[in-house]
């Protein structure tokens, strides 16, 4: 039940996210070409919550710091059956698996590289390009996982 309200939690603030990008939609001129890495920072660790799911966790289900976004099996199920639902997020860390194009369709469009919609509960975030090229430039700053 804790799990559940953690990720309906998660969901919600995914959604804020989304509510938060459209009341803002103007980039600065020209920030989109060289994303900023500090920027990415504060949008993954602080408003879209990317390393809740993309990052492992440890016996206690606390978030395994160590293994920063580096993909990690999903810790809560859905409460109604979702048939599409999506059991593990992938490594984010250095961007190993993913192209800046791939990145733009995923973030700003809710669609993954091949053209079909993301799966849940990978939220739609509907992303400027400014945000969507800071949150590049800064996965692109960390190390990927080795053992990959
Ligand atoms: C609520 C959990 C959750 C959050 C928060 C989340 N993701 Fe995901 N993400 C997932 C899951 C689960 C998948 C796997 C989807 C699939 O396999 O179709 C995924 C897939 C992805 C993919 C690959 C998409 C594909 O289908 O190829 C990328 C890239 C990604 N997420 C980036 C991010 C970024 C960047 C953030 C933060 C801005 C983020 N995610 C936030 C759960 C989440």
């Amino acid at each position: 039940m804790k799990k559940t309200l953690a990720g309906v939690t998660t969901l919600v603030a995914g959604m804020c996210w989304v509510a938060m990008a459209a009341q803002n939609p103007t980039p600065k001129a020209g920030a989109a070409a060289g994303g900023s890495v500090e920027r990415g920072r504060y949008l993954v660790e602080n408003v879209a919550m990317c390393g809740e799911c993309h990052s492992p966790r440890d016996a206690e289900g606390q978030l395994d710091h160590s293994r920063w976004l580096q993909g990690a099996p999903m810790w809560f199920t859905p409460t109604v059956m979702q048939p599409d639902w999506a059991f593990r997020a992938p490594a984010l860390a250095g961007l190993p698996s993913f192209t800046d194009s791939d990145m733009e369709m995923i973030l700003e469009k809710g669609l993954q590289p091949d053209g079909r919609a993301i799966r849940p509960p990978m939220h739609v975030f509907h992303m400027n390009a400014e945000d969507t090229a800071a949150i590049i430039a800064y996965l692109r700053s960390l190390p990927p996982n080795k053992q990959q």
